[in-house]
């Protein structure tokens, strides 16, 4: 593929999708909420920690296998679930299911995605997670719950930050909606990226007709055009303490909640029989001005010591990043827009770049701080930039 050859990190893929999508589908992955202090929050937030590296150690031998539920991983990442794959390629969440699939990694598949779960199950073994969004009639999760674990999926994350919809104000600026109402500001987009066009949609609506939310309960599974459903989808509902408990019962294997900022809410988590949380603020996609996760981490994780497992998301970008997030106690990092970038770029291939991108720079710098494997990492690594030269004041 040789325009990957041209790619050295996450950003070098992030501005070639940028070329090769509409802009409103770009704007709606790449951007966050409102005025989106969130989002740049995420990546300052890693760029105000600094490494107090050690490197009097014998750091030949090096190794970022991990083991996670039981199962080893190549490393410390894990795809997170987006909604917006399939857009950007071909049957993208196949692709991006197979890249992470041959890189040792697990991939979570999202609710709001357009490839039906079994699909991706068989099309794409590997280590699959299923993402579940709960609606205000919360047996509805269960229909789709049951499929996840039907079709082999082995993790059930479930996403608690999302529980109105965001305010995004590009997506309206750039009549980017579902269901789509043909504007003549999104038509104009669309015509001027008519390689999107041949390569993805086309493609897509020849195949297998217009994009469906194939993993929506029945009753409300629609197209982009907003047809098919038989009544109109309830909005979410929050996830409560009853709403835990419910899954629970449904879902044998391990259970995260997603979107936890706060150690009382992993402690609540905790006894309602999750296994594990995921500190994120959604990629800065929800609650503008919701605080970096990698801030939230160090005291969730402290509260609740070796009785759960924390993963965290948002702003990973580089592998200082999962070192960092894992120095503060975190098991694993998930990634959501890096592997989107890829797959817009040259499907599985390109998704498997982003990964092996973020793989290889964790491994050196790794190396550079002194440590042989993600057991050595700790908090003594780490300082806050500037931080110890506050005598000078
Ligand atoms: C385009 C897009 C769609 C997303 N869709 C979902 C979703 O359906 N469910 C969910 O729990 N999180 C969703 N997320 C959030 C991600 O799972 C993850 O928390 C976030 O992307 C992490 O931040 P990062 O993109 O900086 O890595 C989405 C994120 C993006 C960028």
């Amino acid at each position: 593929m040789p325009t990957l050859a041209r790619v050295n990190n996450i950003d070098d893929l992030r501005l070639l999708a940028r070329r090769r999508l509409p802009r409103g589908l770009f704007e709606f992955i790449d951007r966050g909420a409102e005025d989106e202090v969130s989002l740049a929050g995420n990546r300052q937030a890693f760029d105000r920690i600094a490494f107090r590296s050690r490197v009097l150690n014998d750091v030949s031998q090096r190794s970022l296998r991990i083991e996670l539920f039981g199962r080893e991983l190549a490393g410390p990442i894990a795809v997170a679930p987006t909604g917006a794959v399939g857009l950007t390629w071909y049957q993208g969440e196949i692709e991006a299911a197979r890249a992470a699939a041959a890189a040792g990694l697990p991939y979570t598949v999202s609710t709001a995605s357009i490839t039906p779960l079994e699909a991706i199950a068989e099309r794409a073994p590997g280590d699959l997670w299923f993402q579940i969004y709960v609606w205000q009639r919360p047996e509805l999760a269960d229909e789709v719950v049951t499929r996840a674990r039907a079709a082999g999926f082995r993790v059930l994350i479930v996403t608690a930050d999302a529980v109105v919809p965001s305010n995004r104000e590009y997506n309206k600026r750039n009549a980017f909606s579902v269901p789509i109402r043909i504007s003549r500001r999104n038509v104009g987009d669309v015509v001027r990226h008519p390689g999107w066009v041949w390569r993805v949609m086309l493609r897509h609506l020849l195949a297998d007709g217009v994009p469906e939310f194939a993993n929506l309960p029945q009753e409300f599974r629609t197209d982009l055009r907003g047809k098919g459903s038989r009544s109109l989808m309830p909005p979410n509902a929050p996830i409560t303490p009853a709403v835990l408990h419910r899954l629970r019962k449904l879902w044998p294997g391990p259970m995260l909640v997603k979107g936890v900022l706060s150690a009382d809410d992993a402690l609540l988590a905790r006894d309602c029989g999750a296994d594990g949380v995921i500190v994120s603020n959604h990629g800065g996609r929800t609650l503008d001005g919701a605080m970096a996760p990698i801030e939230a981490l160090p005291a969730v994780a402290d509260a609740v010591g070796d009785t759960m497992t924390v993963l965290m998301d948002s702003g990973v970008r580089r592998g200082a990043d999962v070192v960092k997030a894992l120095s503060l106690g975190a098991r694993a990092v998930l990634v959501g827009r890096a592997p989107i970038w890829g797959t817009a770029v040259a499907g599985q291939t390109g998704a498997r770049r982003a990964l092996d991108i973020l793989l290889a720079e964790t491994d050196r710098v790794l190396a550079q701080i002194g440590c042989s494997c993600v057991a050595d990492l700790h908090r003594g690594l780490l300082t806050p930039r500037g931080g110890e030269i506050a005598w000078a004041r």
